[in-house]
């Protein structure tokens, strides 16, 4: 798939400002929309294209939408654009250089679950980001797009940019309803869902930036046209950031379903200075990691899921052979235990203990328990919580011990990491 689609301000300079992206068939599809068809029709036709969201789960976005009840006229669209998963850096992207594409799709997503009030909910690091959104908004306003009576049509939508609270957890949906509320962002035990209980208490659709920039081009070109690119059940095309050891680091737009060899050998040029790679995480710091022998791959919801790691906000973190899997773990382990919300006790407790456990195995102090005593840890955090952070500290934990082992009990035999205390002999040689 040569055409950008969700990267398109990569082949189109300024996109960012309202009348490039107008004279780039920009707000047609709304335009043709709200003058042309009916919002159930709509729903069908996201349901119909397989759009499945892009903020982690994967779950399908036109299914999410009927589930609002019928009889609430009332609800809100909020648009998450937290962008907290280590690894990932996607949306930010769609955010600062294609705001329009992110605005005229909230407008059809609105249209079609009869929404008149949405809010973007943006992590409140990216102020860069927020300034650009609200200018975005004020341009299109300005220009008829958004705000009372679009196009003419009887339909209004306020858009609201609402900055981010400043903590992971805020982009789990229901801790970001919370936030967005004004208050600390503790996720809501589920069900209800937002679908039935959300923002202020009214049916909510929360859906990922990726996902409802998805909207405009299914709309614009057809839901059959959608299904031509990527698997069949998992169609589209897929921002995929990768970081770490490659040669070419970055957001890439390709179909779902890439190749995840193809991805860092092909796309991003391979490891840097003849390495070798040693393991990858397909999916940001929360999904199982794949040793070298385990990327041949494709990279959608189902095909990752059968080979033991999921895609989740497909921040793919590359590592070479150089890398210490215990000091990997380490860092992963403290993101998680300085995220944790502290509200369930097997998440504040477990995430404090892992990192702990981590800490004593890389600076020395660990006993002969405690490899064993992660997996344990671990083993007990998971399913047990009001949100699934705590899942997503264990999951990492048990496939890095499982698949690297034998680190693990390097360092407790070392009493610390090997690695360091040879650079450290290097270094006080060298002194
Ligand atoms: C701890 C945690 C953090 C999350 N952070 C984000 C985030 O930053 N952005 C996002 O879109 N989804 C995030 N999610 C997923 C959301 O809860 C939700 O599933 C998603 O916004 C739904 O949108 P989608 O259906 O378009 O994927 C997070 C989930 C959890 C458990
Ligand atoms: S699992 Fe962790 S982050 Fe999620 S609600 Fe419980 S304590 Fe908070």
């Amino acid at each position: 798939m040569s055409e950008k689609i969700l990267l398109r301000h990569e082949d189109v300079a300024n996109l960012r400002e309202l009348d490039v992206y107008v004279s780039d068939g920009g707000y047609a599809t709304a335009l043709r929309v709200l003058k042309e068809r009916e919002p159930e029709d709509i729903i069908e036709e996201v349901k119909a294209s397989g759009l499945r969201g892009r903020g982690g789960a994967g779950f399908p976005t036109g299914m999410k939408w009927g589930f609002l009840p019928k009889d609430n006229p009332l609800r809100y669209l909020c648009v998450n654009a937290d962008e907290s998963e280590p690894g990932t850096f996607k949306d930010r992207q769609i955010l600062e250089h294609n705001p329009h594409l992110l605005l005229e799709s909230m407008v059809l997503a609105a249209y079609a679950i009869k929404c008149h009030k949405a809010y973007i909910y943006i992590r409140g690091e990216f102020a860069q980001g927020a300034k650009i959104l609200e200018e975005a908004v004020r341009e299109a306003v300005a220009g008829g797009h958004l705000g009372e009576d679009i196009y003419g049509t009887g339909f209004d939508l306020d858009v609201v940019v609402h900055r981010g609270a400043g903590a992971y957890i805020c982009g789990e949906e229901t801790g970001l309803i919370e936030s967005l509320e004004g208050k600390r962002a503790y996720p809501r035990v589920k069900p209800p869902f937002p679908a039935v209980y959300g923002v202020f208490g009214a049916p909510t659709i929360v859906n990922n930036v990726e996902t409802l920039c998805c909207v405009r081009p299914i709309l614009e070109r057809g839901a059959q046209w959608f299904k031509t690119i990527g698997p069949e059940k998992s169609p589209g095309p897929k921002l995929y950031c990768v970081s770490g050891h490659v040669e070419r680091p970055g957001v890439y737009e390709l179909p779902m379903g890439t190749n995840l060899r193809e991805l860092i050998y092909d796309h991003c040029g391979g490891i840097p200075g003849g390495k070798k790679l040693k393991a990858v995480i397909p999916g940001g710091s929360s999904v199982p990691i794949f040793t070298a022998d385990e990327i041949d791959v494709n990279m959608d919801f189902d095909s990752i899921a059968a080979a033991g790691s999921l895609l989740g906000s497909c921040g793919t973190i590359v590592m070479n052979e150089d890398t210490c899997m215990v000091r990997a773990l380490r860092i992963i382990a403290r993101f998680y235990r300085h995220e944790s919300c502290g509200q369930c006790t097997p998440c504040r407790e477990g995430t404090g203990w892992l990192e702990r456990l981590m800490i004593g195995l890389e600076d020395g102090g660990a006993n002969d328990r405690d490899v064993d005593l992660l997996m344990q840890v671990a083993d007990n955090m998971m399913g047990n919580t009001v949100c699934v952070l705590a899942d997503a500290a264990a999951m990492p934990t048990k496939s890095f011990v499982t698949k690297f082992r034998s680190e693990f009990e390097e360092h407790l035999q070392h009493g610390g990491c090997p690695q360091r205390s040879a650079e450290a002999m290097r270094a006080s040689a060298h002194a």
